[in-house]
């Protein structure tokens, strides 16, 4: 069994980051909300107490029963964690002496400890925190300390429980990195080898026990975790798997053919269901964003229903769901109201009377990248942005028509190809410690968006009358929040001439400076 860490979430604002720093050490960990802890069983290598936006003095604060896993399992409280085992453990917190927040310099005072094994002397710490640890627990020691706060880090003596009032997991904190390895490699002793290729061969031996000889529909949304899904489960249980992958005409330029010619070459058992008459019918006359939505989702289910009833004696669902959405509905403070994937059929299970396999939902975004591409997956596909599952439909602002479809879908092309022919020195937005191949590749999510307004312009010697596009480029860690893109000035002339002098229809272009919040990603 793949050995773990267990995250207890009290609710902080940065508790996936313990996870993502682990992962990066190639340690598998979960996270789980503190009120629903699983089982813990042997692989359990040690436990993770996160931060929270509580007092451990609030009469309503987390409460965890640390009965099973404190003195006997290997124990790291992180702020609201460190203050959680002083409270509960014979110390004292209280709110009256040194808050600190932001940046702070911690100096270990036991050099000794396996905690700060290679951290320097004194380093830069983040700290977050109202509450102080005013007096320590039964049995424990300090092992570092700020200027401010005394008790910053401590250790039980007689067992490996430790406790850092900063937070490793943060960027800021310089030598958190080392902090966290020191305990998951020493301190808890895993071994550090969850890897891309060893999360391939436990998953596809886990699948081929899951489903034996079952067959599994998968809808492809031609999106990286759909297509890495379809690839895992391929090599696992092969043509047991039929994949589903709906053209619903409102895609981008060449992308349903562009996107089926690499599933097939893959190897995927995949039914291209052309739709795109259905679609353009339902969204006749609609203008209300949701109500286009809603129009599309409903659609797509009535397609992907009818494929799938094709599809003789299929038992399972297979879908990509990825760890973010799986923290998010779990969370402590319960599901948000996030708007969930187009791959996600909701409703098909019950009504097709399917079970659900979700291979890929114990990883980060850019984990499930790493292993597409251990997979052999193309870099092009892989390292595509994000595209909303109402695809064009909501990039048309109101009513969506063939000729308007036919406009946007020219001006994108010319965009998007403009960013992945120009080169750039910049980081990878899908891999964060690699550098960008092109522009494409350094931003998170772009595309072209049709304005419903008609302007004059001037075009030779004629007065033209045409629409906008607006062009939109962010980045973002998970689409959450996003920033807009500083494009290259020279790169944006460059797109604007090309689309207003080759796209019939468009006779100005505009880039879109907002972030989210206050703006969308989308504008519908
Ligand atoms: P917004 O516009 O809410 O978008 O800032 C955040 C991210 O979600 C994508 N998005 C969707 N994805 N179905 C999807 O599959 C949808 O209905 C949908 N709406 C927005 C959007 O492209 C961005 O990546």
């Amino acid at each position: 069994m793949q050995e773990m860490i267990l995250i207890l979430d009290f609710g902080s604002q940065v508790t996936q980051l313990i996870g993502r720093r682990l992962r990066e050490l190639n340690v598998y960990c979960e996270i789980h909300p503190y009120n629903k802890i699983p089982d813990i069983g042997p692989n359990v290598k040690g436990v993770i107490l996160s931060g929270s936006p509580f007092s451990v003095r609030d009469e309503k604060a987390p409460y965890v029963n640390l009965e099973g896993i404190k003195g006997r399992l290997p124990l790291l409280g992180i702020c609201y964690g460190a203050q959680f085992i002083s409270h509960h453990y014979g110390g004292e917190v209280n709110g009256s002496i040194a808050r600190e927040y932001g940046r702070a310099m911690l100096t270990v005072v036991d050099e000794q400890s396996p905690l700060f094994k290679g951290v320097s002397k004194t380093s830069q710490v983040w700290m977050s925190h109202g509450d102080t640890i005013a007096k320590l627990p039964e049995r424990a020691r300090i092992i570092a300390s700020t200027d401010d706060v005394e008790n910053a880090a401590y250790k039980i003596e007689g067992e490996d429980t430790y406790a850092v009032q900063f937070h490793p997991e943060v960027y800021h904190t310089k030598e958190g990195p080392q902090i966290l390895s020191n305990f998951a490699l020493g301190i808890c002793g895993c071994k550090g080898d969850w890897t891309p290729d060893s999360f391939i061969d436990n998953t596809v031996a886990s699948l081929r026990k899951q489903l034996g000889d079952d067959k599994v529909i998968l809808g492809l949304s031609g999106g990286v975790d759909s297509t890495v899904a379809a690839v895992l489960l391929n090599k696992a249980i092969g043509q047991h798997l039929t994949c589903i992958f709906v053209d619903n005409g409102l895609l981008r330029k060449n992308e349903f053919e562009d996107v089926l010619d690499s599933y097939k070459e893959m190897g995927l058992n995949v039914i291209g269901v052309h739709s795109g008459h259905l679609f353009l019918e339902k969204l006749k006359g609609v203008t209300d964003p949701e109500a286009k939505r809603k129009a599309i989702g409903s659609t797509f289910i009535e397609v992907f229903d009818a494929e799938a009833q094709k599809i003789e004696g299929a038992r399972w669902l297979a879908q990509g769901t990825i760890y973010p959405d799986v923290i998010e509905s779990v969370s402590v403070n319960g599901p948000s109201c996030k708007i969930k994937s187009h791959h996600n059929v909701g409703g098909l299970p019950e009504k097709m009377n399917l079970k659900i396999v979700e291979p890929l939902r114990s990883l980060f975004k850019d984990e499930v990248r790493r292993v597409g591409r251990a997979l052999g997956i193309k870099r092009e596909l892989i390292g595509r942005h994000p595209f909303p599952g109402p695809s064009l439909g909501i990039r048309i602002l109101g009513e969506v028509t063939e000729e308007k479809l036919a406009i946007l879908r020219e001006a994108d092309d010319i965009f998007i190809k403009g960013l992945r022919n120009w080169p750039c020195d910049l980081p990878s937005a899908s891999y964060p410690n690699e550098m960008a191949d092109n522009l494409y590749d350094s931003i998170w999510q772009a595309g072209t968006i049709l304005l419903p307004v008609k302007s004059v312009g001037v075009m030779g010697d004629e007065r033209s009358y045409e629409y906008t596009i607006a062009l939109r480029a962010v980045i973002s860690t998970d689409g959450m929040t996003a920033d807009w893109v500083h494009l290259p000035y020279d790169f944006m002339a460059k797109v604007s001439n090309d689309i207003i002098n080759k796209v019939k229809g468009v006779n100005r272009v505009c880039y879109d400076i907002s972030s989210k919040p206050p703006a969308t990603i989308e504008w519908e």
